[in-house]
């Protein structure tokens, strides 16, 4: 489903993401980790078009994205969330999700009627009517994956967006990925809480300094002695 093939991207002297290469089948659910600095989000910005690569190709669905604005990358199929979320801040939730419905969707009656089907789903209707800048932060990044939803993905790349979430929020997120990974969605995530990967991803890609340097089941890349010493003097629990 999508291709990744030998991404490159530099910022001056470094080297964010060397060379990359990897495939994702439709229906996966993969994890992507690695420490801070790593590369992970420059890749999805790569991968999504909002950065360029200085060389290597993305191809979606069988088509060559490279290069492609991230409009275009979104209406084929291929939808990210941001690892800081920036939403309408004075927009009710409702109409946060309504808005990016509208990419979708023809009418504003349309947009409002999906904006509260994808609100039920995501168990936000209740904050429905809640300006967006009151929202803690978890709910805030699950408000985000609605509004991704609301474009009718065919694969979702999530960046951190289970980071700061109370257990609660955790659990609840959780169980939506889950939900929506059962109903077809192909889901990339990047993620720090092994638990997380270890209990979502039959997969994990390990990216340090740039570079991809394990991929494969979580048990077996727990144990590569090249992810255990990338996460030296960090906290890394297999
Ligand atoms: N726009 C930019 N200009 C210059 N350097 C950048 C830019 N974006 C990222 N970098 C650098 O590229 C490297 C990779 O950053 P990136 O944000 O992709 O890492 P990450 O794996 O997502 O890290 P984190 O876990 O902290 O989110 C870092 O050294 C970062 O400082
Ligand atoms: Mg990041």
């Amino acid at each position: 489903m999508l291709e990744v093939d030998r991404l490159t991207k530099r910022f001056g002297g470094l080297v964010a993401v060397d060379n990359v290469t990897f495939s994702i089948g439709e229906g996966e659910l993969v994890g992507i980790i690695g420490p801070n600095g790593a590369g992970k989000t420059t890749l999805f910005n790569l991968v999504t078009g909002f950065l360029q690569p200085d060389a290597g190709r993305v191809r979606f669905l069988g088509r060559d994205i490279t290069g492609w604005a991230p409009h275009r990358v979104a209406r084929l199929g291929l939808v990210r969330t941001f690892q800081l979320v920036r939403p309408f801040q004075n927009l009710s939730v409702l109409d946060n999700v309504k808005a990016a419905a509208l990419v979708k969707v023809p009418s504003l009656a349309e947009a409002e009627d999906l904006a509260w089907e994808l609100l039920e789903d995501t168990g936000l209707s209740r904050y429905a009517h809640l300006e967006a800048r009151s929202l803690p932060v978890g709910l805030r990044k699950r408000m985000e994956i609605a509004r991704a939803l609301a474009v009718r993905p065919r694969m979702l790349m999530l960046d951190e967006a289970l980071a700061g979430l109370n257990p609660t929020e955790l659990a609840e997120t959780l169980g939506l990925l889950e939900r929506l990974h059962s109903r077809g969605l192909t889901l990339i995530l990047i993620e720090h809480i092994m638990a997380v990967i270890m209990r979502l991803c039959r997969r994990v890609i390990v990216l340090h300094q740039g570079r991809k340097i394990a991929d494969g089941p979580p048990e077996q890349v727990g144990h590569d002695p090249n992810v255990i010493e990338a996460y030296l003097g960090e906290e890394f629990v297999a």
